[in-house]
This record gives structure tokens, C-alpha cells and sequence, in this order.
């Protein structure tokens, strides 16, 4: 999604602008420019890499700037349709992530008193409207900009006669990081991060003002204050630290994140889990989990865990789909999952929820997302920056909160609920133990990189982590991969399977294992190849498939954990064997911020 930076302080705010962007390469772009201010305003940008734009530059001694990293909504990729956009005069310009819902009739209206557009974009009417009613006084031209917008926001302005940084949000995230005598201003916190780890998140509807003297921000005219907050994370945790990709790296990070997300949660005696939830006695006759993507696939095992563990009715549902339905939710925990806390889809949802009166809680990995500042209760899952476009250890960490929830809220017995714990506690060696097994998976990545076509199939508890395997094996190897249910195979898709669409299966030796086993002999009797995702010890799976990926045996509940490991280094080296774009595969962003 578009990133927006800005900078206002003692140092050329050039290569600051241009290192903040470098750091939301990640979100996914394709096109960006940055505009400088000195006695006037001055725009580069183009449908470019940033390398490229930096290469494009003459050294500028200005000490004011902004940027900004385009994800095309309104107009293709272009030099005319990046930011920063212009006004007619040329000294405004505008830096914009969102949508603005009215900007047709803006435009027309702009148009019939004299303005001139150059873009396809909807961005291109703010910088209009701030001069249409700039008088010398910058944030009062925004202002009234503002009550004609209608939308989502979070932009930045500057002035060539006024030497500040005007900005302002709604429905989309913007963060000041605090230096000695300087201001970066940024979408997203890891941009800021070689600066300051010192940040204000501002509130939706708040309009700040910045000068190299201060802050001062206002939200409906009345002057507020924002407290500054710590970043949780390091500089180092968002740099690749000698790994290829940061996919790699984050999946290397696992046992470490499932570590983090424990800690501090687990009593002394190793059979009590307490999160430290606001509400701790939310006594709920079901719970709603809302989700998008990867996060999704979350929920679904979660609902899983926590019927098991609690016998509390659980429903899951795709946050844009939920947005869509009558839900009437009486006594209902709402709880949404998110890794970045900034999807869109989920944030309506949240807001849905919120409004029929339901109590949520979101599990999040962002501190001060916009999820996280308005749900009742939060739960973080610590694992970290995820860099990479794919969420690998956003994953198991959101799994491992969900069940360190389920164990908070069991209704099994001490010694069962100790026995768990101890078994979670588990994990990192577990999954450790796959990570040395690096090799073998990669062979089968390279093999799997030779289709174009694939199913994935597991069932009951594994049934989301072939979903899960087959969206990885989409999003970065551009294979057309189907998670399946291995029951619902013969239900139609039979009809695709030949000796050119291999099948990855999950037959971990749970309940479901017999039956996975009858339906890998009905697959290869249509004679699709059959990679099995398979425990150490199990002697009889080899005879039906052509191939085995191990790995060590857990608790049936904790299966998934460990499977999706294994899957996220197989999608990894299926992408790199067909050279692919990893860490930022294509039309693919980061924090989906838009609906
Ligand atoms: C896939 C992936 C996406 C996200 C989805 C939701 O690898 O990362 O499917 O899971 O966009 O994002 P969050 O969890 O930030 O709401």
C-alpha cells in the first residue's frame, strides 16, 4: 500500500526522505516521488524504484520535505499520477494515502472555477481545495479543505510560503517520530526507525502543524494533546541481517517470536495462563472472529482450539464479508485478528462490531495500530516487524496467542491444561527441528516450482493450514494453488487432477489420519503426484506418496503450528526457484489499507 513520509528539521531533508521510503518499500509500490521546499516547491517523482528516483537527484540543501510510495487505486502506474501533487500555482504540494470518496464531484466543481488537473488521481483534488482556500495561513486552508473531503486519509502538505508541515488523518494510519529539533512524519513506524524511536500516533480526525519549533495538533477546532509513546522494536529487527530475503529471516525468527509471545503469560507453576485482558471476567455465549487473508486462516484453527478447550460456540468470518451481513451478536466477544492492525476490511468490521454494541478485542502485532487504539482490549503478539509482504511469523505467533486464549478460558482440568502448556512451551524446539530439515524442504520447493497448477489438502484442524499453504504458494511463487478439504476433492475438483497437478497433503496422526490416507490413494489413482507433510515415525505414508516432508510429532492441537512452518519454506523456495520477487511479490501490499 502508499507509504507518506515527511521531514522537517536541521538536515537535508533529501536523503532522509529518500532512506524513510526505502524503509516502506516493503508495504509494496510502484511508483515514487518526494517534493522539496525552499523558496518554492519542488516535485521529482515517476513510475520508478526508489533507487532510480535517487539516482534522478541533484543534491538540496533543503531542509523540508515530503515522499511518498504509490500502490495504484485511481490511475495506473505513472510519472503524472504519483505524489506529490500539485495545485495550479505550483507551491502546494500534497502527499496522500487513501480514498477520497467524493473526489469526481470535487474535481468537476474544481474544474468549472478554474482549475487545471494533470492526473487521473483522486489525491489531486487536495491540493486544489487548500488553494482555493489558502489566505497565508496553511493549516487553515487544510481545514477547510477538510470539510468538503469525504473518505479515508492521512496526509501530508507543504507551502512554499510557510515553512511547516501540515498534516492530518482519517481511517488511515500517520505517526510524528520526535527527534532533537526535527520531525519525521510517516505511515508506518519502521520508516522512522533509524531516526527515533520516539513517536506520537495521532487520532483519526487530528490536524497537526509542524514547525522545527514544535508540534501543535487540533481535532474539531479544539486544541489536543497526543502522548509521545516508545517503539517496541529495533532498527536491526527491520534490516535482513545477512539473510537473502526477509521472508527467510522471518521464518528463521519463529522460535524466538513464539517465545516472545508466551513470555509473561505463563504462572509460575506452569498450569495457569493469564493475558492480562482489561475484561478478565467476559463471560460470552460465543465468540466472532473477524480476519483477512493469512490472519484468517488464524481464526479458523482458533476456532478449532477454543471450542475444544472451552466449549464456547466460536464463528469466523472474512472481516469484508461480516461488513456485508445482518448480524444480529447478542452476548458475543468480537475478536479481530490483524498482524498490522491497519486493514481496512478489518477496521470497518471492528467498527461494526463495536457499534451493535458488542465488546472486542483484537490480537495485533502493532503497538498504537489503529486496530489496537480502538478495540476494548488488545492483545499483542510480539513477534516483531514483519517485513516481507508474506506473513510467516505473524502467523504462528497469532496461533500461539490463540492458544494461550483458549488456555486462559479452559474449562479442561489442571493437569490437562499443565500437560498443554508444557507441550507449547515445546514449539521453538519443535519447530527448530524443521528449520535444520531446511535442505530437504527446498528440494521439494524446486520440484513444486516445476507445475503451474496445485492443490493443497488436509482436514479438520490442518483443513485452514492447507488454505494457508496454497495462499503462500499463490502470493509469492505465482502458482495457481487451491487449498481444499481433502473430503470436498471429489466433490468436483477430481475432475483437474493429472499427472501435471501435484497434491501437497497434510496427514499428521490426528483423528483425520486414516481417512487423509484413503484419499491420497483416490488422488494417486488419478496419478497426480502427492508430496505428504508427514510426522517423524510414521512408516506407513511413504508407501503411498511420492514424496514426504517430516516433521516432529506434537499434540494433535499444536499440528498446525509446526505444518505451516514446514509450508512457508516450501512456498519460499518454490518462489525463489522460479525467481520470483519475494519479499514483494507483485500488485501485492503489505498493510491493505484500502476497502
Ligand atoms: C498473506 C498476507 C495477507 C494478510 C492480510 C491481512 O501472506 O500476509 O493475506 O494476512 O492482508 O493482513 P493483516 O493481518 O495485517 O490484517
Amino acid at each position: 500500500m502508499c507509504g507518506i513520509v515527511g521531514y522537517i528539521g536541521e538536515r537535508a531533508a533529501q536523503p532522509v526522505l529518500i532512506n524513510c521510503l526505502k524503509r516502506l518499500e516493503y508495504r509494496g509500490y510502484d511508483s515514487c516521488g518526494i517534493a522539496l521546499l525552499g523558496g518554492y516547491t519542488e516535485i521529482y517523482k515517476d513510475a520508478v524504484r526508489i533507487e532510480a528516483l535517487e539516482k534522478s537527484l541533484q543534491p538540496n540543501d533543503s531542509v523540508i520535505g515530503i515522499g511518498h510510495t504509490r500502490w495504484a487505486t485511481h490511475g495506473k502506474p505513472s510519472e503524472v499520477n504519483a505524489h506529490p501533487h500539485s495545485d495550479c500555482s505550483g507551491k502546494i504540494a500534497v502527499v496522500h494515502n487513501g480514498v477520497i470518496e467524493n473526489y469526481m464531484q470535487l474535481r468537476e466543481q474544481l474544474t468549472g472555477e478554474g482549475h487545471v488537473f494533470s492526473s487521473e488521481t483522486d489525491t489531486e483534488v487536495i491540493p486544489h481545495l487548500i488553494e482555493k482556500y489558502y489566505d497565508r495561513n496553511l493549516e487553515q486552508a487544510v481545514s477547510r479543505a477538510l470539510n468538503e473531503i469525504t473518505g479515508s486519509y492521512a496526509f501530508i502538505t507543504i507551502h512554499a510560503d510557510s515553512g511547516e508541515l501540515i498534516l492530518s488523518r482519517k481511517d488511515s494510519p500517520l505517526i510524528i517520530g520526535i527527534g532533537d529539533g526535527e520531525y519525521f512524519v510517516a505511515s508506518d513506524v519502521p520508516a522512522v526507525l533509524d531516526y527515533t524511536d520516539r513517536v506520537i500516533y495521532l487520532e483519526d480526525g487530528d490536524l497537526a502543524a509542524i514547525t522545527k519549533q514544535g508540534i501543535s495538533i487540533t481535532n474539531n477546532n479544539e486544541r489536543v494533546t497526543r502522548v509521545e509513546d516508545r517503539v517496541p522494536w529495533t532498527v536491526e529487527e527491520a534490516q535482513k541481517a545477512g539473510y537473502e530475503h526477509f521472508m527467510i529471516k522471518e521464518i528463521h525468527e519463529q522460535p524466538k517470536v513464539i517465545r516472545n509471545t508466551f513470555a509473561g503469560h505463563i504462572s509460575a507453576l506452569e498450569s495457569e495462563v493469564e493475558l492480562g485482558l482489561k475484561n478478565k471476567e467476559m463471560g460470552f455465549s460465543n465468540i466472532l472472529i473477524l480476519a483477512c487473508g493469512t490472519s484468517y486462516h488464524a481464526a479458523l484453527i482458533g476456532k478449532h482450539v477454543i471450542q475444544k478447550l472451552t466449549q464456547v460456540p466460536v464463528t469466523v468470518d472474512i472481516a469484508s464479508e461480516f461488513n456485508y451481513s445482518e448480524s444480529v451478536l447478542g452476548n458475543t466477544l468480537v475478536m479481530v485478528i490483524t498482524q498490522s492492525g491497519e486493514t481496512a476490511d478489518c477496521m470497518k468490521a471492528l467498527k461494526k462490531a463495536k457499534e451493535l454494541g458488542c465488546y472486542t478485542l483484537v490480537i495485533t502485532n502493532v503497538v498504537g495500530s489503529s486496530a489496537a487504539r480502538i478495540a476494548d482490549d488488545v492483545l499483542y503478539i510480539k513477534a516483531g516487524p514483519e517485513i516481507s509482504v508474506a506473513a510467516t511469523k505473524s502467523f504462528v505467533a497469532q496461533l500461539v496467542m490463540l492458544y494461550l486464549f483458549a488456555l486462559s478460558r479452559s474449562s479442561i482440568d489442571v493437569r490437562s491444561r499443565a500437560s498443554l502448556i508444557a507441550e507449547l512451551r515445546q514449539l521453538p524446539n519443535k519447530i527448530h527441528e524443521i528449520l535444520n530439515r531446511e535442505e530437504d524442504i527446498a528440494e521439494q520447493g524446486r520440484y513444486l516450482a516445476g507445475y503451474e497448477n496445485a492443490f493443497f489438502v488436509a482436514r479438520g484442524i490442518s483443513y485452514p493450514v492447507a488454505l494457508e499453504g496454497a495462499l503462500k504458494v499463490k502470493e509469492i511463487a505465482y502458482i495457481h494453488a487451491e487449498g481444499y478439504a481433502a473430503g470436498e476433492l471429489k466433490h468436483g475438483p477430481f475432475a483437474l487432477l493429472t499427472p501435471e497437478t501435484p497434491v501437497i497433503a497434510i496427514a499428521t496422526r490426528d483423528n483425520t489420519y486414516e481417512t487423509i490416507l484413503a484419499n491420497i490413494k483416490e488422488i494417486k489413482a488419478r496419478e497426480s503426484p502427492v508430496v505428504a507433510i508427514a510426522e517423524d515415525g510414521d512408516d506407513e505414508i511413504g508407501k503411498y506418496v511420492d514424496a514426504v516432508i517430516r516433521i516432529p510429532s506434537v499434540d494433535p492441537l499444536f499440528a498446525p503450528t509446526t505444518a505451516v512452518v514446514a509450508l512457508h519454506l516450501l512456498a519460499y523456495y518454490t518462489a525463489k526457484e522460479r525467481g520470483c520477487s519475494i519479499d514483494m511479490p507483485r500488485n501485492l501490499a503489505k498493510s491493505v489499507t484500502v476497502e
